[in-house]
């Protein structure tokens, strides 16, 4: 079970130092069993070695070591703190920061080449949703266009783009059947549910047969609110 809090553009650096130290406390005393991952903001990022429970992660990153990227993360910067997972292919930064899937799927085999644990995350809009599954299944695999999905550090997350910080949660039986028909293909692959994932769904959500965790922005926000989500998924 993984359970992964993405920090988005919210906390600092400082705020993010005192929400690790009060998650590993939490986790000394009740170890959770399942792997927990933070991604803060880049300029929040801390030595990921430097934290026994939980892996750091990076949201975002260059494909390349180092380089002329004006504004860019590449692998240097995130060895530095000894980063080695990352998000790719969330839809913020497909729609607001226009990334293809081409550069995505660069970016994925780069990460590939680092030895980076991957969460790979797809999903579709509320248009294609209300055309129906065949057409949900058609765009989702087309997110897939380039990836290796044969990659052994890899977990896939399906966020329905209009379930993602909307408070509305996809059903829980569309969950399932998009998290089974991605199971019958991606076989051991992990599988995690995002958009809208809180204390009062994530139960109903990580028990379907498909679904190896979550991927959670705002109910994780809070340290206090993470380890309750935490305690539902140690049940
Ligand atoms: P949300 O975000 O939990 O706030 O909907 C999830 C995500 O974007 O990963």
């Amino acid at each position: 079970m993984i359970l992964a809090a993405n920090f988005k553009t919210n906390h600092t650096r400082k705020s993010t130092a005192a929400y690790l130290e009060a998650l590993e406390l939490f986790l000394d005393a009740s170890p959770a069993g399942c792997d927990i991952r933070v991604y803060p903001p880049l300029s929040a990022l801390l030595r990921a070695d430097l934290y026994s429970h939980t892996k750091i992660g990076a949201q975002n990153f260059y494909p390349a070591i180092e380089g002329a990227y004006t504004g860019e993360v590449g692998a240097a910067q995130l060895n530095e703190f000894d980063i080695k997972n990352v998000l790719i292919g969330h839809s913020e930064r497909r729609a607001l920061l226009k990334e293809t899937q081409e550069f995505i799927a660069q970016k994925f085999a780069f990460a590939a080449t680092q030895g980076w644990e991957i969460i790979y995350c797809i999903g579709e809009p509320k248009d294609v949703r209300d055309s129906g599954f065949e057409a949900v299944a058609e765009y989702l695999w087309g997110e897939f266009d380039g990836i290796d999905i044969s990659y052994d550090k890899l977990a896939v997350a399906y966020e329905p783009i209009w379930a993602i910080g909307t408070g509305v949660s996809a059903e829980v039986q569309d969950i399932a059947k998009v998290l089974d028909m991605l199971k019958d293909k991606l076989k051991d692959t992990p599988l995690l549910y995002g958009g809208s994932v809180n204390a009062d769904n994530l139960s109903s959500i990580i028990s379907l047969k498909s679904c190896d965790g979550a991927l959670i922005g705002g109910a994780a926000l809070d340290v206090a609110n993470f380890c309750k989500l935490i305690q539902i998924a140690q049940k």
